[in-house]
């Protein structure tokens, strides 16, 4: 059975009076405001979105802005028989590696449509919209190709093209060092029968863009909605409930999901914000499919935004459609324990409660030390900011932590800091942001950045010497977020062993960053995310 409201209830007051902090209680609104220079965000914006331009595949437009880049991957998906068009030539670059993984490109176009719809006045303002909204297309087209999209029954997606297989030697994206453009080794397609949440975060990131596109391009956004419906259902169908990363070697080493009921609630959500259709909300609040997306508790685990978890995002999301539609019975009682777990995870990210560990420079340690962190902080800063939107366009002054009152600054200034450390308030005085500031990582681990692009071609054994350089990359890739520095807030700057930047780490920052930018004036726009939704029953 379901987790009730009441039981919600039970548990949030014991965790809430386990985390009450151990050091010194609430920090003070007043003289918390942010003083920055918010340019510097609008800044960091441009930089970390020109990212994605240097990650596309495919043939590339005509202005696309990097010099160094060029058409790759044409080939791709030719010797697939039944897809659509040109194969599978578009997409995105996932990193260094010349790899398309759909699961994370799916979720960072969700992050990017996500971050449009609320914050379009401040894109506008920055005149970025178009931009964002071109980068969100490249990534829908991509997807569209890789099921049948014209069909109301699919049944498989291709979910990978290129790509290792880790146990053998043969030229392949990791045994080879070269740039996309001189590829020359077999691009294998990886397709998946069942994955449900492939299926499912790929509705997430469709439903999305169809309400960007459903004022200008309505022919698109319909096709968008159609497409998500069909994805949703396969994501459903009892016999395909198998992850789809789970004993592929070409994938699981990469991007093994840990579940997929958390692609369920972002799904469905995203799913009945794009249609208005109430069955898809009763999914998203359905107490079966909470519990299983998050055990019977929260954890601190849960409250931690990434491309394997969407629990946070989906709450996040849902706590959104509370308080400002608050829908009632059968609705509400789910939505209440959403809401609660979203205070209680905006609870764990703030310092007092020591619920994670924070490196001696203040970064916190979403994944206790572990490498690649920068990923999740930018994640809970946008989260952060967004929640303090939500509050303050709510006229909420601030939220609880157990018997503690914070104000909505408080989570600005979590935001603030953590977005600050990555872009070189740290002690290394380091930008965590290729191309941003004064000092930032110039040897990034990317094929396309190392290698130059001066007309020669190196071969899959031939690059190395580029790889094993100990020069800076002769290109820059402007915006690129590496994976981070160590829990002593130390960083090597070594091609061959630093996390190079990813399409969701940089999904989540640039999310983080608008939600910083002060043009366009504060807060989240609050109706286009429900333009969708039917409007309120008469009384
Ligand atoms: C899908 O429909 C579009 C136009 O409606 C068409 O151009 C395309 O060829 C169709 N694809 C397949 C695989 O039927
Ligand atoms: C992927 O996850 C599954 C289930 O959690 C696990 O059994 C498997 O070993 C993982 N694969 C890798 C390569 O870690
Ligand atoms: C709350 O929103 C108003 C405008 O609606 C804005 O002036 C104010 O600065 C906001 N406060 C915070 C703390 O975000
Ligand atoms: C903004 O960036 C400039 C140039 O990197 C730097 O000099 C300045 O200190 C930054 N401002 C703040 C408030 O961090």
């Amino acid at each position: 059975m379901g987790l009730t409201g009441l039981k919600w209830a039970v548990w949030f007051m014991v965790i809430a009076t386990w985390i009450s902090p151990r050091t010194a209680t609430s920090t003070n609104s007043a003289r918390t405001l942010p003083t920055h220079n918010f340019d510097n965000y609008t800044l960091a914006l441009r930089k970390a979105l020109l990212f994605f331009n240097a990650q596309k595949s495919g043939k590339l437009p005509k202005n696309n802005g990097i010099p160094w880049r060029g058409n790759s991957g044409l080939r791709d998906g030719s010797q697939l028989k039944d897809v659509q068009g040109d194969g599978l030539v578009g997409g995105y670059y996932d990193s260094g590696e010349n790899t398309k993984f759909h699961f994370p490109l799916a979720y960072s176009m969700t992050m990017l449509s996500w971050s449009l719809i609320e914050y379009p006045h401040k894109y506008r303002a920055i005149n970025e919209y178009n931009h964002v909204l071109e980068l969100i297309k490249w990534g829908t087209d991509y997807l569209l190709l890789t099921f049948d999209s014209n069909a109301t029954k699919i049944s498989k997606i291709y979910s990978q093209v290129g790509g290792a297989y880790e146990k053998s030697n043969i030229p392949d994206d990791i045994t080879c060092w070269e740039r996309p453009e001189d590829m020359d080794y077999p691009r294998p397609v990886q397709t998946t029968y069942a994955g449900p949440e492939l299926a499912a975060e790929m509705t997430a990131a469709l439903s999305s863009a169809s309400i960007l596109f459903k004022q200008n391009n309505p022919t698109y956004s319909i096709k968008l909605i159609k497409a998500s419906e069909s994805l949703f259902a396969f994501a459903r169908d009892t016999r395909k409930r198998r992850p789809y990363s789970r004993g592929n070697p070409w994938v699981d080493p990469y991007y093994n999901s840990t579940g997929y009921f958390d692609e369920y609630l972002w799904g469905s959500t995203w799913l009945y914000l794009a249609t208005g259709n109430v069955k898809y909300l009763a999914l998203a609040t359905n107490p079966g499919i909470t519990k299983n997306a998050m055990g019977f508790r929260w954890t601190r685990k849960m409250s931690v935004l990434s491309w394997d978890n969407k629990v946070p995002s989906a709450l996040m999301l849902l706590t959104r459609v509370r308080l400002f539609k608050a829908p009632e019975y059968p609705y509400e009682e789910t939505l209440i324990g959403h809401h609660k777990f979203i205070a209680l995870s905006m609870c764990s990210y703030l310092k007092p409660f020591r619920l994670f560990k924070w490196s001696k420079g203040g970064l916190i340690q979403f994944n206790d030390g572990g490498e690649e962190s920068l990923q999740y902080v930018a994640n809970a800063a946008f989260l952060a900011n967004l929640f303090a939107d939500y509050l303050n366009a709510t006229d909420s002054p601030g939220w609880l932590c157990g018997p503690n009152f914070f104000p909505i600054a408080t989570l600005r200034e979590f935001a603030s800091s953590q977005i600050d450390y990555i872009l070189g308030k740290n002690p290394l005085d380091l930008s965590y942001v290729v191309g941003y500031g004064d000092k930032y990582p110039n040897r990034v681990h990317h094929r396309a950045a190392s290698i130059p692009s001066d007309g020669l071609k190196y071969s899959c054994k031939g690059g190395y010497k580029w790889r094993d350089s100990t020069k800076p990359n002769p290109n820059t890739i402007v915006g690129a977020m590496v994976g981070g520095p160590d829990r002593f807030d130390n960083f090597h700057d070594d091609r061959s062993a630093s996390a190079g930047p990813t399409l969701a780490g940089n999904a989540g920052l640039v999310a983080a960053l608008v939600s910083l930018t002060s043009g366009g004036g504060y807060g989240v726009d609050k109706s286009f995310l429900f333009s969708n939704l039917p409007p309120p029953p008469i009384p």
